[in-house]
């Protein structure tokens, strides 16, 4: 939904930065603005989640510094290779950004701007570009030195944003753009706003090669739609279209955890989103990013924490599985995610990259990102060089994401035993009953997932806010530090 979407869903990603404005400012009054003038209570509130915040900020980082040995933080700097070293990698995932949306969520912190037809396409353009710039030469000098004549194997291809089916007649070439360089062995995946769903849209992303859509539904609940800001939606048509022209995996977002917010209310979305045809749910629980301009208020700990044992269970018993943190699916059924690849490339404003011991971020901003694929130039922001046990964080935090972490697979990965490196860390998980192991994988219990959440909160306050606020206001920082 990056490092978290993308580094959250791959989907790193935003917005209107202020030295390079890429078009009318959008009105975001969807939802009214904070109160300007605080009351003695909230000041007092206020002062609280100040010093929450500051505690967080300490343990994420005492947290960090134990599990990669190191005082030294994550590093991102202006300089970037020219050339991504991508051949040959095993499980290589790929990732477009659509920046653009019809109106704009103030709840929402990925990098997005108003749709404008002509910018969109003059977009795809630069996307092509950009495709060939990291591919193209490379790839052919790679095959004439190694002899190759295999393309190189990709197990995904996501498109997120924005609202990628704003641009679904030009999806269809950049898919062919991407399957010049590229096979694409598991399917192909794009997000779409509820307003997306319609028979003549989906027919086109089949045509296309789409296989996996996801669907930002957020809530069927009028109430918590007007929280988040949005009209009240009439679904009949989405549960018409998803009938009319089946995908392989049909998946639905839903936000939680936001103020006021029931279970049984949360279970009516869930059991609304399977009978009409999904096959798979998200259910995000909802991030108040300091820079966006939301009122939405979030649930306190342990209401939070009661509810994701009631929707775990929930969806337990009805026969769902597990997939991830925040995914439940039907049996068998594929499912809907970017973020779980062991390397991937990225394409498109705010999209990042993870390589064997690099990660990148491009600019956020659509007309530095047009400038620098116009002179012949990659996009990126921001790399950071990983240290081999940052790197192993990095890995383990995604890994744990899936609820499943294999010994084999990190021994594959690192060539280290897992238990040499994190042996102290796995034996406190397994002994505070976050994990439990057999057979060499270790599971993360219901308790494992509720603290998996909170350290995933830490992570998301001190390291995403603070980078994507200032990617959105710069287009190339010289460097962050996180
Ligand atoms: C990039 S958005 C795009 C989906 C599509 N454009 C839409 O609006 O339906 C992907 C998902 O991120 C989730 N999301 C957005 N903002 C969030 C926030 N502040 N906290 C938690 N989840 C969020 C929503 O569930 C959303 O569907
Ligand atoms: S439509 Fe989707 S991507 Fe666009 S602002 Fe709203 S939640 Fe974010």
């Amino acid at each position: 939904m990056g490092l978290l979407t993308s580094l959250r869903k791959q989907r790193f990603n935003h917005y209107t930065p202020s030295s390079v404005q890429f078009a009318p400012a959008m009105p975001e009054q969807a939802t009214p603005l904070r109160q300007v003038v605080p009351s003695p209570v909230q000041t007092d509130l206020e002062q609280t989640e100040r010093n929450l915040s500051h505690k967080h900020s300490i343990g994420a980082s005492l947290a960090r510094a134990w599990l990669t040995r190191s005082i030294k933080p994550f590093e991102f700097t202006n300089e970037y290779d020219h050339a991504l070293s991508y051949q040959g990698v095993r499980s290589l995932g790929l990732y477009v950004h659509i920046p653009f949306c019809r109106s704009i969520c103030a709840f929402c912190p990925y990098c997005k701007h108003p749709y404008q037809s002509e910018t969109a396409k003059q977009y795809v353009q630069q996307l092509l570009r950009e495709i060939d710039l990291v591919c193209g030469d490379h790839t052919k000098s790679t095959l004439e030195n190694h002899s190759l004549s295999k393309k190189q194997a990709a197990t995904s291809l996501y498109f997120g944003g924005g609202s990628p089916a704003l641009l679904v007649d030009e999806i269809g070439a950049i898919i062919n753009k991407l399957q010049e360089y590229f096979d694409i062995t598991d399917g192909i995946g794009v997000e779409l706003h509820p307003d997306d769903v319609t028979v003549e849209t989906f027919k086109k992303l089949k045509t296309a090669g789409v296989t996996r859509i996801s669907i930002g539904v957020q809530s069927f609940d009028s109430a918590t739609l007007s929280i988040l800001g949005r009209n009240h939606f009439d679904y009949s048509q989405v549960f018409e279209t998803i009938q009319a022209v089946p995908f392989d995996t049909v998946a639905m977002d839903f936000i939680f955890a936001l103020e006021g917010q029931t279970f049984e209310s949360i279970k009516a979305d869930i059991d609304t989103a399977f009978a009409s045809g999904a096959n798979h749910i998200a259910l995000y629980p909802f991030i108040d990013f300091a820079f966006s301009k939301s009122n939405v208020k979030k649930m306190d700990k342990q209401q939070k924490k009661s509810l994701l044992y009631k929707i775990a269970n929930y969806c337990m018993e009805q026969g769902y599985v597990r997939d991830s943190i925040w995914t439940f699916g039907k049996p068998g059924v594929d499912k809907y995610s970017s973020m779980t690849r062991d390397n991937f490339l990225g394409f498109g404003c705010s999209a990042t990259s993870l390589l064997a011991n690099q990660f990148k971020v491009n600019t956020f901003s659509p007309e530095a990102y047009e400038a620098r694929i116009n002179s012949g130039e990659l996009p990126t922001a921001l790399t950071t060089r990983f240290t081999k046990r940052q790197r192993m964080i990095y890995w383990l935090f995604w890994r744990l994401y899936t609820t499943h972490l294999h010994e084999q697979d990190f021994k594959d990965f690192f060539g280290e035993e897992l238990n040499k490196m994190y042996g102290l860390e796995l034996w406190l998980g397994t002994a505070f009953g976050m994990l439990k192991k057999k057979d060499g994988i270790y599971s993360l219990t219901n308790k494992g997932v509720f603290y998996y959440h909170h350290f995933e909160g830490y992570y998301t306050y001190k390291y995403i806010d603070h980078m994507w606020n200032i990617m959105r206001n710069e287009p190339f920082p010289k460097e962050v530090s996180i």
